[in-house]
């Protein structure tokens, strides 16, 4: 009979201090929004989060509400801007994903919503550097190649910056690619990987098919496809017709980032997604961010994989991602040394 008991309190103690390791908060920025809402959702049917934070300017309670009678383990809070709401949506978080901002409109680039975005972003990455220094924070406002420099430069200005704990998220790139290619080849979607590498906007974007299962793609049909990956998101803003942009398939693309990550902090192995991160790749020529492929760990980046052998097509390619690409990036660094 003791031994009976033992045992199961020791069972219980395993089974206890798994699920405290495992224990992770989530908080959502911009939770009420197009992305916010289904992305938090997603989130919510995440067995790997426990506690999910959702705050924004307007409507953070009642997203949460809503998403609390999920009959899912983990509990939501919504915060609002009232005197503590966003730092204690942030406290103890280890993932902070913000889709806080405003979307385009048809006949818009992405760097026209700089002007809003940039002061929205840096104010709440000054929030988080105070309240959640350590969490991974996970950008998906837009422009994403000048929004990730705003965050890392507020975090530099207090001393908090960990380079491994920073990405712009650029799931949805390859989202698109695979989706788009297995359309031509009439495959399955789930089997296509086509790496993406530069940035989150236009040329930036820069799908690697030569390293996809279809290396002989050519031509016209090769001219059409990368055409199509780098403007997905023009495809959809045109077809809102003034409604915004991509929401959902954004929100499936930032959920499934974030369970990578978890995955990877929980101690599973050789977990690889594109990002846009403090890379090593181009420093030489200036430019101190870039997407790639990226090995995820429990401290965030582990490994930052190079783009691979290219041909002199893609190598065009990359050429003019990264003349925009340091622009973008600059723009960024920019508006923080202004406007701190
Ligand atoms: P949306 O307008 O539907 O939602 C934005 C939300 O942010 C709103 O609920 C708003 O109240 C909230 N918000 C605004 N300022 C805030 C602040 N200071 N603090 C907290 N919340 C704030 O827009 P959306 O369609 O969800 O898009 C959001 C952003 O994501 C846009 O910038 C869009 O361009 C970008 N986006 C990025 C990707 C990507 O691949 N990285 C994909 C799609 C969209
Ligand atoms: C996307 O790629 O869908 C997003 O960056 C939103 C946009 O403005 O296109």
């Amino acid at each position: 009979m003791f031994a009976a008991r033992q045992s199961f309190n020791l069972f219980q103690k395993r089974a206890f201090s798994a699920s405290a390791s495992q224990a992770s908060k989530v908080a959502v920025l911009g939770a009420a929004g197009g992305i916010g809402q289904p992305l938090s959702l997603l989130l919510k049917l995440n067995p790997r989060v426990s506690e999910l934070a959702l705050y924004d300017i307007r409507g953070g309670p009642g997203v949460a509400a809503d998403l609390s009678h999920i009959n899912t383990n983990s509990t939501v809070t919504g915060y609002q801007p009232d005197a503590s709401g966003l730092r204690d949506a942030l406290k103890g978080s280890e993932i902070v994903l913000i889709p806080a901002g405003v979307p385009r409109k048809p006949g818009m680039t992405r760097d026209d919503l700089f002007n809003t975005n940039a002061s929205i972003v840096r104010d709440l990455a000054k929030a988080a550097a105070e309240a959640s220094p350590e969490a991974n924070v996970l950008v998906i406002s837009n422009p994403v190649n000048s929004t990730v420099p705003i965050v890392s430069e507020v975090y530099k200005a207090r001393g908090v910056y960990n380079p491994k704990r920073l990405f712009g998220v650029t799931t949805l790139d390859v989202v698109r690619a695979s989706r788009f290619i297995s359309q031509t080849q009439g495959t399955n979607p789930s089997n296509e990987k086509v790496p993406v590498v530069g940035g989150h906007s236009g040329v930036t974007i820069v799908p690697l098919l030569s390293q996809s299962g279809h290396p002989s793609l050519a031509g016209e049909a090769r001219d059409a496809l990368v055409n199509r990956i780098q403007f997905g998101g023009d495809e959809v803003v045109k077809a809102k017709d003034g409604a915004g942009s991509a929401t959902l398939s954004m929100a499936m693309a930032g959920a499934r980032f974030a369970e990578s990550l978890l995955r990877a902090a929980q101690g599973e192995k050789g977990v690889v997604e594109p990002t846009f991160v403090d890379s090593p790749l181009y420093k030489d020529q200036g430019i101190n961010f870039f997407a790639s492929p990226v090995e995820l760990g429990p401290n965030g980046v582990e490994k930052i994989n190079d783009v691979g052998a290219v041909n002199e097509y893609e190598q065009k390619l990359l050429d003019a991602c990264l003349v925009d690409l340091k622009k973008n990036i600059q723009k960024g660094v920019d508006f923080v040394k202004a406007n701190p």
